[in-house]
């Protein structure tokens, strides 16, 4: 049984690092991407310079995030967030690097400073110029209530979510952090993710080139399944909940 494979060389590792996509959080309830019926089936992604440059995409940003289109907060971990939380536990996960924006690998208990997205958080806003964090629950009453589009109570700048949009830089020190931790890893386990999305999709190969193992859980094939040492696809909750005490 190949789950059994993926035991052994979790028993066998040093140190290992788990990567998520949207996939460990589809039994939570958010949908991922690219699946049928995924978010980017149901509307397209804003891109950064026009939420920046129109008050109208903010509008749509703001009310997609206060209405929960996207589905991202108010979730909770499902048993695949769990067995990932006990691995950094038992000290065999040093690092999860997520793709995720729902914060539910922190909900799930593993310590923030373990917990490195690529893609920010949508569990709360930043001033893009002053970079003061706002809390979303403060935004949403003047949204909702007025229509007003949330700007920096210190500064009067413009606030969002603190996720990373397409055409976004992607954030150096998570980036910088999740380099560290791959090429010091000596098993990667990729969970849940179509591994289409540059730069992030970029580290399971680096992990690999530099001589880790590379481990790919995914309900689907993706374009990196044949560089891996094990793929297994099958839904994440039920397969890691068999091998993981
Ligand atoms: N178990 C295993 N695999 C699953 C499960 C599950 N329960 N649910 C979904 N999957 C798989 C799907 O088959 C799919 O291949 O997870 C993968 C999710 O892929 P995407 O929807 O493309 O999500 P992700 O790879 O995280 O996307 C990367 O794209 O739009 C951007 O910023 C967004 O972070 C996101 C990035
Ligand atoms: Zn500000």
């Amino acid at each position: 049984m190949s789950a059994a494979k993926l035991a052994a060389l979790i028993e066998a590792s040093e140190r290992a690092v788990v990567f998520t996509g949207a996939g460990i959080s589809t039994e939570s309830g958010i949908p991922d991407f690219r699946s049928p019926g995924g978010v980017w089936s149901k509307m397209k992604p804003i891109m950064f310079q026009d939420f920046v440059a129109s008050a109208d995409k903010r509008r749509e940003a703001w009310t997609r995030a206060f209405n929960g289109t996207a589905g991202w907060t108010g979730r909770s971990p499902n048993a695949g967030h769990d067995a990932v939380a006990r691995l950094v536990a038992a000290g065999k996960v040093s690092a999860v690097i997520t793709q995720n924006v729902d914060n539910l690998h922190q909900d799930s208990g593993i310590p923030d400073e373990r917990v490195i997205e690529l893609h920010g958080n949508a569990s709360y806003a930043t001033c893009l110029d002053c970079g003061l964090r706002h809390e979303l629950h403060h935004l949403k009453p003047a949204f909702v209530e007025r229509g007003e589009i949330p700007a920096c109570r210190a500064c009067g700048s413009i606030v969002k979510t603190a996720t990373i949009s397409f055409g976004q830089s992607m954030p150096e020190g998570p980036m910088a952090r999740a380099e560290e931790e791959t090429l010091s890893c000596d098993l990667f386990i990729v969970l849940g993710s179509s591994l289409v999305v540059y730069p992030a999709a970029g580290f399971p190969l680096l992990a690999k080139r530099n001589g880790a193992r590379l481990v790919i859980v995914n309900r689907e094939p993706t374009e990196q399944d044949p560089y891996a040492d094990l793929v297994l696809n099958g839904e994440i909750g039920p397969l890691l909940s068999s091998i993981v005490p």
